[in-house]
């Protein structure tokens, strides 16, 4: 069942253009399924009076996921943030952690959380996900793994990157967050590495208001981060690690679990949109849309754009022009990780490091993009983009 604001059908829905829609148009809407379907959900969280703690809709959340995504195994969190810190705690990672400055400053922060120091290292321009050349020359002798990011949920070079980690015997966790159902010749883009981490954030594909989750591919690892998620707690009176509390409670997985029965229709009208925007956008002189990834199954989770020198005003007039039209789009990933006050001090933080990133921050532009969005709002954001660069419209 599909709710009629999904609009996965859609193209031809008479909004004639911004005029009759006069409300801000953001880089993202959740999707929220329709109101009366969720209700036996909760009529049976007030049935049982289980709210947390790996209740029902908990475990059958991960089962579902499980099967959804074609992994193994999948712990809920109640963000990703919790799951990227304990991902690292699971692995017993210490020391430095090679990463990308070219995302969200969850990334990083999870490294500092468990006192890891971050090593920066650039990107590669056409997948804008760590460059695994730039890998090897970074690690140092405190190196124990790498935190890579599939950054708009655009694959990174998984093999190239094991590769390296099998050489220097380090660790590989993925931050996926983006990464919701995308897929690469080998299936889930979720099963590279040691550790694969979620965001079910309200502004990702696959949300549960908050949350989270760690995609690992034994039960041993299943089983500490279980514990780890739980302050530790083994049984009643057993305590093994300083754990957190990091659980995804009934309510979220319950909404996990109705999301999940809209998957297809939001994938298809996300899909609609992406094509949409590279139809409308072809040829603007200095507006490049990013060229399809390795990926064989897309999540459209985001639609960047770069602005190029070509076009008449700066990333940020257009950015800016955008707005004053009520149009939020982002300005996904700007400043680097890497330029934020705990961060700028380190060595890798240099921009001469990072000269990529540093280009590619200054001419990315998030544009919006979610299954609620028609094809009139598309098109009215690419006259004001196609106005920004002189062409008539
Ligand atoms: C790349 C990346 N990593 C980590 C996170 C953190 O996830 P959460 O907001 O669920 O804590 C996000 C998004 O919010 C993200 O975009």
């Amino acid at each position: 069942m599909v709710s009629e604001r999904m609009n996965d059908g859609e193209p031809e829905r008479s909004v004639p253009g911004r005029q009759s829609v006069n409300k801000p148009i953001y880089v993202t809407q959740p999707f929220l399924p329709p109101l009366e379907e969720f209700i036996p959900y909760l009529e049976r969280i007030w049935e049982k009076k289980i709210l947390t703690n790996n209740g029902p809709f908990h475990q059958e959340l991960e089962q579902a996921l499980c099967e959804y995504l074609g992994v193994r195994h999948v712990a809920l969190f109640a963000n990703g943030t919790l799951a990227l810190v304990t991902a690292l705690q699971a692995l017993r990672i210490t020391g430095e952690v090679i990463t990308t400055p070219y995302s969200f400053v969850a990334t990083a922060h999870s490294l500092l959380w468990n006192a890891i120091k971050p090593v920066f290292v650039d990107i590669d321009a056409d997948t804008l996900n760590l460059d695994p050349e730039r890998i090897e020359a970074a690690i140092t002798p405190h190196v124990t793994a790498i935190m890579p990011v599939h950054c708009y949920g655009r694959p990174c070079d998984v093999d190239a990157i094991q590769r390296i980690a099998d050489n220097y015997n380090l660790r590989v966790i993925y931050d996926a967050a983006h990464s919701f159902g995308v897929q690469d010749g080998n299936g889930s883009l979720l099963s590279h590495g040691d550790l694969s981490v979620l965001s079910f954030h309200a502004t990702k594909v696959f949300n549960t208001f908050e949350g989270g989750a760690i995609v690992c591919p034994d039960a041993k690892t299943k089983q500490r981060i279980d514990h780890l998620k739980n302050f530790g707690f083994v049984d009643e009176v057993t305590v093994v690690a300083a754990g957190i509390n990091g659980k995804m409670n009934e309510v979220s997985a319950a909404f996990g679990l109705l999301q999940l029965r809209h998957m297809e229709a939001a994938l298809t009208a996300r899909k609609r949109i992406d094509s949409r925007y590279r139809e409308l956008l072809d040829g603007v002189p200095g507006i490049r849309c990013l060229a399809n990834s390795a990926a064989t199954v897309s999540n459209y989770a985001y639609f960047p754009i770069l602005v190029d020198p070509e076009y008449a005003i700066s990333r940020d007039a257009l950015y800016q022009n955008l707005r004053d039209n009520g149009i939020y789009a982002r300005r996904y990933f700007y400043p680097l990780i890497s330029e934020f006050p705990m961060y700028r001090g380190l060595p890798s933080a240099s921009l001469d490091n990072l000269p990529v990133a540093t280009a590619i921050s200054r001419k990315i532009l998030c544009l919006p993009i979610y299954p609620a969005l028609i094809s009139a709002e598309v098109e009215y954001i690419v006259d004001l983009i196609r106005k920004g660069a002189g062409v008539e419209t």
